[in-house]
């Protein structure tokens, strides 16, 4: 939620350094993105709504820049909302990632100082500019004394980078948010991500909760506790982290790229994660009690994870969504054990979790495709989904990856490891196969226009395939805004039927033959009331007037059906001209509550 992205060198740079590390952390937010510069004793801002896309920044080469792209919380998308925003006199930029939840009482005593935008963010830098001007330096810069006594005032999370344009350095702060620091022989780097700094530098320092950092020139920084002003040992880490290919290919969208390059992310989860799932199958064991957990698709790869665990392995876990974990807080002790879900590993929602299962003595194992996130940091065991970079902001490969590492651990709980990773070899297999009949045939795509008008659009599943239910109408709604559900299919008389009308599309995932005569009934049932009843399945019946045939068996059909309701989403997406890749108000990092 919000890109942030900075450099302080020793000598002048095209702010184009700032804007390509946007680029890479636009996922973050896009409604409207800035920069400034400092140049002439001040600095020089420009701010635009909108995506970053191709843009080109006017503002001419400096030594210290700091830009950022925004996912509104306070005041609407507007240009003088974007950040940078600026102190009265034109000194310094402020740029924000989270919320400043008293900014009204700030604000109130702020009187003096002249507001031009709606945001809680404007408070800090004016609220910085009364802390510099009272504050002696004591060995510190100016601006990171004055930075640090101001951050010690604001209450929410939030990760707040500075850019004083009279000394030309630029001073951070977190708590929540994240921020990475990232040191070269050009100067120092400032992102809310890794992914950012690595075509730069491969020493990276991870800026904690609660520390401060200024950045140096040379390549250096110095981090200080927030609370105390006491300086500390910078911990930087050398990582080998490989930069992946972040280019389209052949594609038109990162979405349907990443929905290509499942196959190969489960044949290599199957081949290399061996280890990992013993692990993580044996945490299982050890526990009384295990919760499973995560926001959004993590959250549905969750409920099917606690599906997976109970018949293949005959295991409770108990998915608990990320923001209501608290109903979990009373049980957890040191003998339980939370398996937290998270693509960026930053969910704020998701952290908490795992914090109120470390404090109540529980064991948290980490599903994240992002090393070096906070979840991976403060998680007992992390396991790494491999995914490579996800652009898109809707989870394609990674939640499909969480499928696997789950279906991979249930059976070597139930000691069958081997039917783990050939239901997972399969599940490629039978991607690969319906991503090239669609390529061939277009089923998918005529399914696309048949249902690309309507106003709603149910998912039915009964059993395993009602989690599954869940995340396809998920992604519709997500990348099309078609309003969809997913429903269990056996809950479906007892209220949703209301809704149904004639023409309503009813998608129903059919692919589990103990429940296929319930499944029928079920579909029965909506087709008498009019429904327009689509059938994933390996068979047709009678009862779906179109059909989409899946043709694997066990749990390796439950990747060919997340291909198959992927891209149908998609599809849909393009024809009703949305941008699959950045859909409205959606962010991909949710670090606010
Ligand atoms: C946001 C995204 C969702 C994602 C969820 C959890 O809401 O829009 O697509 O599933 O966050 O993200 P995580 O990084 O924790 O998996």
């Amino acid at each position: 939620m919000c890109g942030i992205f900075g450099f302080v060198g020793n000598t002048d740079r095209p702010t184009s350094v700032v804007v390509e590390g946007l680029k890479d952390l636009e996922y973050r937010g896009y409604d409207s993105w800035g920069v400034a510069v400092a140049a002439g004793g001040g600095v020089l801002s420009e701010k635009q709504t909108g995506k970053i896309g191709d843009a080109v920044s006017s503002l001419p080469p400096a030594s210290a820049s700091l830009g950022h792209t925004r996912w509104a919380t306070h005041g609407a998308v507007t240009q003088q909302n974007a950040h940078p925003h600026l102190d009265c006199s034109g000194r310094l930029a402020v740029i924000h990632n989270g919320i400043v939840e008293n900014h009204d009482a700030i604000r109130g005593r702020l009187q003096r100082h002249q507001f031009r935008s709606e945001t809680d963010t404007e408070v800090v830098v004016h609220l910085l500019e009364e802390e510099m001007a009272g504050t002696a330096a004591n060995g510190r810069s100016r601006l990171v004394t004055g930075l640090m006594s101001g951050f010690r005032q604001l209450e929410g999370l939030s990760a707040i980078a500075v850019l004083d344009g009279e000394s030309g350095e630029i001073a951070a702060a977190k708590n929540g948010s994240p921020l990475v620091v990232g040191l070269s022989e050009e100067g120092s780097y400032l992102a809310s991500d890794p992914v950012a700094l690595l075509p730069h530098t491969r020493k990276l320092l991870f800026v904690e909760d609660g520390q401060a950092v200024s950045l140096d020139p040379s390549g250096t920084a110095r981090v200080f506790e927030v609370g105390s002003g006491r300086e500390i040992e910078p911990q930087v880490r050398e990582v080998d982290w490989p930069v992946h290919d972040r280019t389209l290919g052949p594609f038109d969208h990162y979405m349907e790229k990443e929905i290509n390059e499942q196959p190969a992310v489960l044949r290599r989860l199957a081949a290399e994660k061996s280890d990992d799932v013993s692990t993580l199958a044996r945490m299982i064991e050890e526990s009384s009690r295990v919760f499973i957990t995560g926001c959004g698709t993590a959250n549905n790869a969750g409920m099917a994870g606690q599906y997976l665990m109970s018949r293949i392995a005959g295991r409770q876990v108990t998915a608990v969504m990320a923001s209501e974990m608290r109903l979990a807080g009373p049980l957890l002790d040191p003998t339980s054990l939370v398996i937290a879900l998270s693509q960026s590993g930053e969910t704020i929602d998701v952290l908490d979790a795992a914090r109120l299962a470390q404090s109540r003595g529980a064991r948290v194992a980490a599903l994240t495709n992002s090393e070096g996130s906070s979840l991976y940091r403060l998680a007992d065991h992390s396991i790494l989904l491999d995914c490579g970079p996800e652009r898109c902001v809707l989870a394609t490969k990674t939640y499909t990856a969480k499928l696997a590492l789950l279906v991979m651990t249930a059976y070597q709980l139930a000691g069958r490891a081997e039917e783990g990773v050939h239901a997972v070899v399969q599940g490629a297999l039978l991607m690969e196969a319906l991503l090239v009949e669609e390529r061939d045939r277009g089923n998918i795509e005529r399914l696309a226009e048949r249902l690309a008008d309507s106003d709603h659009i149910f998912v039915l599943g009964r059993d395993i395939n009602y989690p599954l239910a869940l995340e396809a109408a998920l992604k519709i709604k997500e990348v099309s805004y078609i309003h969809a559900e997913g429903f269990a299919s056996g809950e479906l008389k007892h209220g949703v039927i209301a809704l149904i009308e004639p023409g309503t599309p009813c998608i129903v995932l059919a692919t589990e033959p103990s429940v296929l005569r319930e499944t029928l009934a079920g579909t029965a049932e909506v087709r008498a009331r009019g429904a327009f009843t689509v059938g994933l399945s390996p068979d047709p019946h009678p009862e779906f007037e179109a059909h989409l045939p899946m043709r694997g068996g066990g749990e390796a059909v439950l990747f060919e059906a997340a291909a198959a309701f992927q891209s149908l989403a998609y599809r849909l997406a393009l024809r009703l001209e949305r941008d699959p890749d950045k859909p409205r108000n959606l962010a991909k990092s949710v670090t606010v509550r």
